[in-house]
């Protein structure tokens, strides 16, 4: 069984409950059909009913029948939910007014019914730009305890063998903390860990990228990279990370020979801890283009519960996988008493 269909059975064996808020966006629908038809997940539609019915019955859609839809304008627990995100952010200066008009937007009363039990996971983007995804999800489902910060993954499935893990990496932060400090870049590195070993059932080997390697070049910016190394080794003592490293030394033995002789990771590196969102961003998308990579993401990493992110350009496949992905997040995180 490859990776991805490892995956997909795991989700299939523990079906969890995924809302889609963006209900009645073409291609959510048919990958929503699709996962009900191959038993993936639970599938809860957010959106007008009759144009979801429309919308199924011109494309010929035999499963969606069986979604839980839900008009996030007019349905049983419209009242419960508003509560809630009242309650949740009246600090925040939201009054009664606001959380009745917030809940009908279908990103928010997606995580508020994560937050009331309602739902396992979310996955929107198909026709949101990704803050208006994130922000949500920031303040109403937080972060996971000891946790600070969250970021963004990518699962990058390259054409070169030779590198990461039979030419599977994960990259972070490609999608959420545009300068993060030393802190959250160790952060990235330890939920980055965690995240190949749930969802790649893989042992991470971490290197936290810069443009100087043990010292060959002295800015801020590299000092940056070595203290988030050092936090991120205090954090998780046990940990494959080294840094900071060149991404060449991070991947290629014989660079990483000369370079950085005697590292645990350097050479053989499969998480790319990126030092800000401009090189992971730009870099998944140069690998993705470039290298002919499929790049599934962003994966949300740090969240109390699992909520990701979709490219505007994505396909039905992109959306059924990442669907799986977010079902094996809940997994995880159910497993380990977090949810
Ligand atoms: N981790 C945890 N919490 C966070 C984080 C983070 N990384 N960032 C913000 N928050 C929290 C804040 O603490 C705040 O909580 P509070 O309101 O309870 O106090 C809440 O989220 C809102 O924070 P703001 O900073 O006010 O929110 P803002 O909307 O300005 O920024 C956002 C957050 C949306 C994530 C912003 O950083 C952003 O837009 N990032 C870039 C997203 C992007 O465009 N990515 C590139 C495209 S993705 C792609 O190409 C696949």
């Amino acid at each position: 069984m490859n990776l991805m269909e490892d995956i997909i059975a795991r989700a299939k064996a523990n079906k969890q409950r995924i809302v889609l808020p963006e209900g009645s966006e073409r291609r959510t629908i048919q990958a929503a059909d699709r996962l009900i038809g191959d038993d993936v997940a639970h599938i809860i539609l957010l959106g007008d009913p009759e144009e979801i019915a429309e919308l199924a019955s011109e494309l010929n859609l035999k499963h969606i029948k069986s979604a839980a839809i839900i008009d996030p304008k007019n349905h049983d627990k419209k009242e419960i939910y508003a509560n809630l995100l009242f309650r949740l952010r009246q600090k925040k200066g939201m009054t009664p007014e606001k959380a009745a008009e917030l809940v009908e937007d279908p990103l928010y009363l997606a995580c508020l019914m994560i937050k009331n039990g309602d739902a396992d996971g979310e996955i929107a983007g198909a026709q949101n730009f990704t803050s208006d995804v994130l922000r949500p999800a920031l303040q109403i489902i937080k972060t996971q305890p000891g946790i600070s910060a969250v970021s963004g993954a990518f699962l990058m499935f390259t054409q070169t063998a030779q590198y990461g893990e039979n030419g599977v990496l994960l990259f972070a932060d490609c999608a959420v903390m545009p300068n993060p400090t030393s802190e959250e870049l160790a952060t990235t590195a330890i939920v980055s860990a965690q995240t190949v070993r749930t969802i790649l059932n893989m042992e991470p080997r971490v290197a936290m990228l810069s443009f100087s390697t043990k010292g060959s070049a002295r800015h801020e910016m590299v000092d940056k990279v070595i203290t988030a190394t050092r936090l991120a080794k205090e954090k998780d003592p046990l940990l494959a990370i080294d840094g900071e490293l060149q991404v060449d030394a991070a991947l290629v033995p014989e660079v990483a020979e000369r370079k950085a002789p005697g590292s645990s990771v350097a050479g053989k590196a499969n998480v790319l801890i990126f030092p800000s969102l401009d090189a992971g961003n730009i870099g998944y998308k140069l690998v993705q283009r470039f290298g002919n990579a499929e790049a599934l993401g962003p994966i949300l990493q740090g969240t109390a519960a699992p909520v990701n992110d979709l490219s505007r350009g994505c396909t039905i496949d992109d959306i059924y996988k990442m669907v799986a992905i977010t079902a094996n997040q809940a997994i995880a995180l159910k497993n380990s008493g977090s949810r």
